[in-house]
């Protein structure tokens, strides 16, 4: 597939996986995708299992991504994991501000902010996520949606910082659904973003990030996906626990 800019295909296990399942799926995808430099393939573990996936791809071009992050660095903060700690362990991604933690967990696009600066600081790559819920498509606020989610969890990131960061537009009603958005509403939205990114960012910068689509990407509409102008990739769930329809996805959107 002929794109501007170079596709990024990561996949979010979310709470699945036991270490030994972990490893066994990633030394299949290794087995499958290891060599091709088309496309940036990312796994997102649990954090149980970013060890041992870690270690088992360490020679290997996939790389590692993490699904959440405290915005704090080291301190008292039960339960929490810092970017200092996913550095640890090799990781070179994390997913930020995905639907699932923003409606269960609450997180606010300040807070998705933060976490955003933290990642970058530590040398990670966010993936910052945004996406409107079915009511808010219905009611036409999409776009309002998505500019105050982008305005909110980007507040204040200089060029250099938008540089390490890509965006995952998520509709939340096309996430485990099986309904994926068309080609065509992915596009227009995938189009927004970007414009927004320019008005905030400048041109340059909105020509160079990498907009990812999430919901219900699967090996038979990924490439029509994919070939949208403003889709740089996907981040995908469901099919990315199984090695064979994850290298599918990937080898479907290749030349
Ligand atoms: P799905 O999940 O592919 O299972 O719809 C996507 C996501 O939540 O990132």
């Amino acid at each position: 597939m002929n794109k501007e800019r170079k596709l990024i295909v990561a996949g979010n296990w979310k709470m699945n996986k036991t270490v030994t399942e972990a490893t066994a799926l990633v030394e299949s995808l290794d087995r499958d995708l290891g060599t091709q430099t088309d496309v940036d393939v990312v796994v997102c573990p649990p954090f149980t299992a970013l060890d041992a996936v870690s270690a088992k791809l360490r020679n290997s071009l996939i790389k590692v991504g993490a699904q959440n992050m405290s915005e704090n660095d080291y301190g008292a903060f039960t339960g929490e994991i810092n970017a200092g700690m996913l550095r640890d362990l090799l990781v070179h991604y994390v997913i930020l501000g995905h639907s699932e933690r923003r409606e269960y967990q609450q997180e606010s696009d300040a807070m998705v902010c933060s976490k955003t600066k933290a990642a970058l600081a530590a040398g990670l790559k966010p993936i910052v996520c945004v996406g409107e819920s079915l009511a808010q498509r219905d009611a036409n606020e999409t776009e309002a949606v998505i500019g105050g989610q982008l305005q909110g969890s980007l507040a204040g990131l200089d060029a250099e910082q938008m540089k390490g960061t890509v965006i995952a537009y998520e509709p939340v009603w096309a996430i485990g659904t099986g309904k994926t958005a068309t080609t065509e509403q992915a596009q227009q939205v995938h189009a927004f973003i970007r414009r927004e990114i320019s008005k905030s960012h400048g041109n340059e910068i909105a020509q160079t990030i990498r907009i990812q689509y999430g919901g219900s990407v699967k090996p038979d509409n990924a490439r029509e996906l994919l070939s949208q102008p403003d889709v740089d990739g996907a981040l995908v769930g469901g099919a990315s626990l199984d090695a064979g329809s994850f290298s599918d996805i990937i080898n479907n959107t290749r030349n």
